[in-house]
């Protein structure tokens, strides 16, 4: 089939999954919703689940990805076969298609915040500026509608011409440059923070673990963060693990990832909350956290524009290569599955999201409040989205962790790991109940919380899982066998 090449060299699957997982999430989200939650409280059950339960799951989706070589929905179509399992697991495939589109849609918005600030950075406008002028600049991006769909288009179709070009070209050696020159400027942010900022008051907010800290939706946020982060959960790796070398060791590239991953993470965290507490802004202000407090260093620090545009452009990067990973699979199930042209295939589920981005768009404005969402759910659509997304990811990887953990022959997975019986036996175990457990022990823990969005949730739910369902039952497949 023409989308199932495997990656020109051994380490790419590496490079490409950590282009997946590092990006808005790690530098956008991560901090602005440990400072909405509190802090220290947030950290360790993201720490927790990042380590228990998504290296494993991180292993689990890999493996089925490179087991099958086909993009998850159609992958997950040949195991079920292949294992004699009921059909109903395809929905790991519908279930992450449904989280890739609904991600897509704020990701590229958000993204699109980045292009304004390269912009800003790079024509100077905003040197010497003080707190309150970049504060009022911020306000003025997110009240212009015009301006955040002119982003979010900008972004969307860069991130559909990659794609439609084939993930070979450009964007390996892309990463390799990129990725590394992002740390050593976040160090250099950091560096700064320590030297202008509140270094002790950051350290004290992330490490002081007070789990009464955190409000029962905070614990679903957490555990949210740590499937979206390592891009967990809703096909992206999957997609890329078929076609991952089958040289390549899972265990360690897994573990890698997370590594990388949680490292940018913490900086990124560090050198925000240094700059928050040191010019004693709010931690808790929400989406704009990041897009508010680095332009401020910038504005201050000696070549702060051309260190800030640089930022900036990396930050864009980072968030390319992780979009490209959220279309990735839902393109390639329409190419395998339609027989699309891979530029068809992209063009559809890039024009449906960008579409559903345009809700994302006017909660920051016209619809910040007094909408249907509000109405039902108390929460904007974007704040909607993201809530469904941090159940959709636990949701999809739970289901990845128990097919892998149980359906899978003792052979296969030994085939795949190539690691010590000792190494295994974790792994299933961790698969098989661990993982399970702590995403069930979340979802029941933040029910209380979520139920007055809780119908609306089950209807959500039950719309895709009818869905799925009934593309499992009810299609005659007698034929296909
Ligand atoms: N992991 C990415 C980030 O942290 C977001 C993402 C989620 C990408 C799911 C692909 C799939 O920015």
């Amino acid at each position: 089939m023409s989308t199932h090449n495997v990656w020109t060299h051994k380490g790419t699957f590496l490079l490409a999954a950590v282009g997946s997982a590092v990006g808005l999430g790690n530098l956008w989200r991560f901090p602005y919703l440990t400072g909405e939650n509190g802090g220290g409280a947030f950290i360790l059950v993201y720490a927790l689940t990042i380590f228990a339960v998504g290296i494993p799951i991180l292993i689990a989706e890999t493996m089925l990805g490179r087991n099958s070589r086909q993009s998850p929905i159609m992958g997950m179509r040949y195991l079920t076969r292949t294992h004699n399992t009921s059909r109903a697991w395809e929905s790991i495939g519908w279930l992450g298609a449904a989280s890739a589109f609904l991600i897509l849609s704020f990701y590229s918005v958000i993204a699109g915040w980045a292009i304004h600030y390269t912009w800003q950075m790079l024509t100077g406008s905003l040197s010497g500026a003080d707190a309150e002028t970049i504060g009022a600049g911020f306000d003025a991006l997110l009240a212009s509608p015009a301006l955040l769909t002119l982003y979010h288009t900008l972004f969307i179709i860069a991130s559909g011409l990659i794609v439609a070009m084939g993930i070979h070209r450009g964007i390996e050696s892309g990463l390799r440059i990129m990725m590394p020159a992002l740390f050593v400027i976040l160090l250099l942010v950091l560096g700064y923070g320590v030297a202008n900022g509140d270094f002790g008051a950051a350290a004290r907010f992330l490490f002081t673990f007070n789990i009464a800290d955190l409000s029962l939706e905070g614990w679903l946020a957490a555990m949210g963060q740590s499937f979206f982060t390592l891009s967990l959960g809703m096909g992206a790796i999957m997609a890329y693990g078929a076609y991952m070398s089958s040289e390549a060791s899972l265990t360690r590239t897994a573990v890698a990832v997370a590594f990388v991953d949680t490292a940018v993470a913490m900086v990124a965290g560090l050198a925000i909350f240094s700059l928050v507490f040191g010019a004693g802004l709010s931690p808790g202000q929400g989406p704009g956290l990041m897009f508010v407090t680095l332009p401020m260093a910038f504005a201050e620090m000696p070549l702060g524009a051309l260190i800030g545009g640089v930022f900036f452009i990396l930050v864009l990067g980072a968030a390319i290569s992780s979009s490209i990973s959220l279309i990735e699979p839902v393109a390639a199930f329409l190419v395998e599955r339609f027989d699309l042209t891979r530029p068809q295939a992209v063009t559809t589920m890039v024009v449906a999201s960008w579409a559903l981005g345009l809700l994302t768009v006017v909660s920051f404005n016209i619809y910040a409040e007094g909408t249907i969402f509000h109405a039902l759910f108390g929460r904007s659509a974007f704040d909607f989205i993201e809530l469904l997304t941090n159940i959709f990811m636990p949701l999809g990887g739970l289901l990845i962790a128990l097919f892998a953990g149980w359906a899978l022959t003792h052979a296969e997975v030994m085939k795949e790991m190539r690691t010590s019986e000792t190494w295994f036996s974790i792994w299933r175990f961790l698969v098989r109940f661990v993982a399970p457990a702590a995403v069930a022990f979340v979802f029941l823990r933040s029910i209380p919380q979520i139920e007055g969005y809780l119908i609306p949730t089950i209807g959500a739910l039950v719309i895709v899982g009818a869905f799925a369902a009934g593309r499992t039952f009810l299609i005659d497949h007698s034929q296909e066998q």
